[in-house]
């Protein structure tokens, strides 16, 4: 694993690497922080399942459409925290978990160790638009099946659309299958359907304030579901004694915000994807896969190069920039990708397409 804690101590290090948000952050969020600090509060637990106020956010911000009335979030120890619950309460009733190679691989993990089955559907192709298709999950879905589906999907930047989505729900719903639709960069994406909205009755939503927000440090996320899948999940809280008190305040400021801040985090974004797509296509030394990303990153594929996805991360952490390698996220591919985040100073970014420039 990388060892963040090296990466810490070097002052000039450029993070490119795990799809957080480096911009200067709102000065309300900061402000909530500093008056959650003046007040002490770190000396409380917060409530279980959150603060209401945050939780009403939330749901609000997902905006989710009908069938979701009484739909509600719970606060968990960032997303992570969530899918990690998720899998420990259902893991006893599921026959496999179904994802994508490339994905995220901590879901499948968790499941594992409590001995249910992965099937992770190969996706990294253009003519399955690198996402899972609903012809890919009919030939591995089972009944009692768990899809973990990530959309936008990390580390591809791809995003599936409505009719997408819907196929996928048609087979979910015939097999008696859940679907958590993790939903950590849908504010990066370019229009975004919700699971949830297709298939209420199925679907927990997982939510996240470390990319769109810059808050991945405090540890801040959510599952946000119907009261009869939520309350699974809810009588036995992952954090009983409650998440990150500062963090909650810093994410109801933050969400009060919402409006201005995106706006312009998603037009730095777009800025440096259209910088490192540059950098990438000048040296003709890899190519990025898809464009443009819904993510906070991009894919750059570098097959028949020479060079190894971790040759190509060593080579520019010498240079004091941190992207990541494929490896940590496909067995199947993770040797031909890079991975280079973008929600970053566009400083950063230059840093890096000079650092690329290098490569060659
Ligand atoms: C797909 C996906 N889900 C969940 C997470 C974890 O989010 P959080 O920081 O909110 O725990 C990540 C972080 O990189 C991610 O890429």
């Amino acid at each position: 694993m990388t060892d963040f804690e090296a990466l810490l101590k070097r002052p000039d290090l450029v993070w490119m690497g795990q799809n957080t948000t480096h911009l200067e952050p709102p000065p309300e969020v900061i402000a909530a922080l500093l008056e959650s600090t003046r007040r002490r509060e770190f000396q409380f637990y917060a409530p279980a399942l959150g603060l209401a106020e945050l939780r009403e956010l939330i749901v609000a911000d997902l905006g989710l459409p009908a069938g979701n009335e009484h739909c509600t979030a719970m606060i968990t120890d960032g997303a992570v925290g969530g899918l990690y619950h998720i899998c420990t309460v259902l893991a006893p009733e599921l026959s496999r978990l179904i994802t994508t190679d490339p994905g995220w691989p901590w879901p499948g993990r968790f499941v594992r160790l409590q001995g249910v089955p992965v099937t992770a559907v190969e996706a990294y192709s253009a003519e399955a638009g690198y996402k899972l298709t609903a012809a890919a999950l009919a030939a591995v879905i089972e009944p009692r099946s768990l899809l973990y589906l990530i959309d936008p999907l990390n580390p591809l930047g791809s995003s599936y659309r409505r009719d997408e989505l819907e196929a996928i729900v048609e087979l979910a719903r015939a097999h008696d299958a859940m679907v958590v639709h993790d939903c950590t960069y849908r504010h990066f994406a370019d229009g975004h359907t919700l699971v949830a909205g297709l298939y209420p009755e199925g679907t927990l939503t997982t939510y996240s304030f470390s990319k769109w927000l810059g808050l991945a440090g405090l540890r801040l996320g959510a599952v946000v579901g119907r009261p009869e899948l939520l309350g699974r999940l809810t009588e036995t809280p992952s954090a009983p004694l409650g998440a990150n008190i500062s963090a909650q305040r810093a994410a109801i400021a933050g969400l009060r915000v919402k409006e201005p801040w995106l706006r312009e985090l998603r037009r730095v974004n777009a800025r440096n994807q259209q910088i490192v797509t540059e950098a990438v296509e000048r040296t003709s030394f890899g190519r990025v896969l898809v464009r443009p990303s819904h993510g906070n990153f991009l894919a750059v594929d570098i097959d028949g190069s020479g060079w190894t996805a971790d040759q190509v991360c060593a080579a520019l952490l010498e240079q004091d920039v941190f992207i990541r390698s494929g490896t940590y996220q496909s067995p199947a591919f993770g040797e031909r990708f890079v991975k280079v985040s973008t929600s970053v100073p566009t400083a950063w970014a230059e840093r890096f397409a000079a650092a690329w420039m290098d490569l060659n």
